[in-house]
């Protein structure tokens, strides 16, 4: 008895002691757990007078809302029930030691094959903002993507004003075709592919367009409210600029990151980026409604789609005031005015004015010691015409696209089992060039070899190794804004510049005090970005440019990070129904 008694004794005082420090402290808002499920499958959607059949998630275009809080987990079982192979990554979510919920098709999963099942299993920690999800597998995403919503913890204020309603804008692109077999003849015969016929905001290619004056995006509104906007660019090839005629949009955050607020006329937005915006509604009633339109910003050289969507905002009429007569044909409506479609001065203007909240509860965690410093050259080639062919490519080539001269060949296996299970023989290899290993003048007269190498090469970092990286576009096959978007980290925007990025004087003027924080940046048309993360995220990381046109080309990389010694600093085993290849 007596030896029984200690043991208990001390299990007791173990009992109250931990009951008296959770008293001490505030409660712990706990996360909950959300179930989704996705039923990948055929429906038919008729756009600009088109019916078409399209991969959809649950039927629907754009797909469902996911909405979670920062510290929940979300358990998502994606049910594939169509002839092509999907997989779904959550953009924009640090995923921490989760890299098997990522999503992109051979780099973290195989892809879910028909009649197959996965659930994508992760929990959202330290993120509040707007996110979105989408397909991860050739061009899928053009139909397959919908508003990633996480909410601040229950009682924990946005450090702005609440708005009176948040109303998701995500804008996408339509093709009258079928994407995949757009960009399946494109990579057949090394030409550009297709351009789309519409872009759309919520799916709908609004007034502009033939037969889509009934499928336009209406957002009504009441009189002096204020509005948080969630914008999206779920465009597959293409920055948008978006604006509302008469009003001005305020900042307050970007890729699920809060912004020092600012107000603007217009946003830029490249795909793979958020914006949330707060619209102030005119306090009287003003008899007009507004155009929201949002087109392109190119700076290219290849065909793009110069069309432009447009939605209405319309006013909801004062309750009993002398209006009620007024039909909604007799208002006036007011048009917005865009930059012009290469105005890169404005998108430098812009980019120049995001920059962190870096308050004490929102810091900027900006790494100041760099461990391992990487300088990567991004831009187009080419590659030879395979069979003795004549290739639609420059000069009868194929066009492709690189990192460092390396044009990422894709594994048919995935690379992060390969990793896990150390089976990279034949898989990859770990010398992706830290530097371009022939330098040249990066944005000067480009050189006549145009020609790109190909590997399935990646860079290997020790865990918490502080990365630097100078992302540098080249003036081969022209310059051109490339939206670099790197999967599980957020990173840090340092500097940015014209021409070639110079190493003596460039960082005098980096910014390490309140850069934005985000996950998908702009390397500026002929210029040059730095950015900053700390990798502390086991796993195998993917970085590609969000033009998917980019990536299908070979404008794609990957980052291994290795295990840190603590248990909590180690990538979690695979889940069992991880899909096989
Ligand atoms: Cu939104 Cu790897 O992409």
């Amino acid at each position: 008895m007596g030896a029984s008694f200690r043991p208990s004794t001390a299990l007791l005082g173990a009992f109250l002691s931990s009951f008296m420090i959770f008293c001490l402290y505030p409660k712990p808002v706990l996360g909950i757990t959300r179930h989704y499920k996705f039923n990948i499958k055929l429906q038919n959607v008729t756009r600009l007078c088109h019916i078409k059949s399209i991969v959809s998630v649950n039927g629907r275009f754009p797909g469902p809302r996911i909405v979670a809080r920062e510290g929940d987990q979300l358990l998502i079982k994606v049910v594939n029930h169509v002839p092509n192979n999907i997989s779904i990554h959550w953009h924009g979510i640090r995923q921490l030691r989760s890299g098997w919920a990522d999503g992109p098709a051979y780099v973290t999963q195989c892809p879910i094959q028909t009649g197959q099942s996965y659930v994508y299993n992760y929990t959202i920690s330290g993120q509040r903002g707007t996110l979105f999800w989408h397909a991860h597998i050739s061009w899928l995403r053009a139909t397959v993507y919908g508003p990633l919503i996480i909410l601040p913890k229950l009682g924990v204020p946005y450090p702005f004003a609440k708005p009176y309603k948040e109303v998701a804008v995500i804008f996408g692109e339509w093709f009258n075709a079928d994407p995949e077999a757009i960009i399946n003849q494109a990579l057949q015969t090394g030409g550009g592919p297709n351009v789309s016929d519409a872009y759309t905001i919520n799916g709908l290619p609004g007034p502009l367009y033939n037969c889509s004056a009934k499928d336009t995006f209406k957002l009504k509104v009441k009189l002096g409210k204020t509005y948080l906007l969630r914008v999206i660019n779920a465009a597959l090839n293409d920055e948008l600029f978006f604006s509302i005629a008469n009003h001005t949009l305020t900042v307050v955050e970007a890729d699920a990151v809060y912004v020092k607020p600012f107000n603007t006329e217009t946003i830029l937005i490249a795909p793979g980026q958020t914006t949330n915006v707060l619209l102030k509604t005119k306090p009287r009633y003003p008899n007009a409604t507004y155009f929201m339109t949002a087109r392109p910003y190119v700076t290219g050289q290849a065909t793009f789609d110069n069309s432009t969507v447009a939605g209405i905002l319309e006013y909801e009429l004062p309750p009993n005031g002398f209006h009620s007569s007024i039909s909604i044909k007799e208002l006036s409506l007011f048009k917005s005015i865009l930059p012009a479609l290469n105005d890169t001065s404005f998108a430098t203007n812009f980019a120049s004015k995001l920059r962190s909240l870096a308050s004490a509860r929102f810091p900027a965690n900006v790494p100041q010691k760099v461990d391992k410093q990487f300088f990567f050259t991004i831009g187009l080639g080419t590659s030879p015409c395979q069979h003795n062919q004549t290739c639609q490519g420059p000069n009868g080539t194929m066009f492709a696209a690189s990192v460092n001269n390396v044009s990422f060949a894709m594994p048919t296996t995935a690379l992060l089992q390969a990793h896990f299970f150390g089976q990279s023989n034949g898989v990859y290899t770990t010398d992706f060039p830290s530097d371009p290993t022939i330098p040249f003048n990066y944005t000067g007269t480009p050189t006549n070899n145009t020609m790109v190498t190909n590997g399935t090469k990646l860079v290997v970092l020790p865990f918490n190794t502080s990365v630097e990286l100078i992302m540098q576009d080249t003036s081969i096959l022209g310059a051109e804004s490339h939206p670099l978007h790197l999967h599980g980290f957020n990173f840090f925007v340092v500097g940015q510049g014209f021409g070639n990025f110079d190493p003596n004087k460039d960082p005098k003027n980096f910014n390490l005090v309140d850069p934005i924080e985000r996950n998908t940046v702009g390397v500026p048309s002929g210029g040059w970005v730095a950015i900053r993360f700390l990798a502390d995220n086991p796993g195998v990381w993917f970085m590609h440019c969000h033009l998917e046109v980019h990536t299908s080309w070979g404008l794609k990389m990957a980052w291994i990070v290795l295990d840190g010694k603590l248990p909590n600093q180690k990538l979690l085993p695979p889940p069992a129904d991880l899909p096989k290849c």
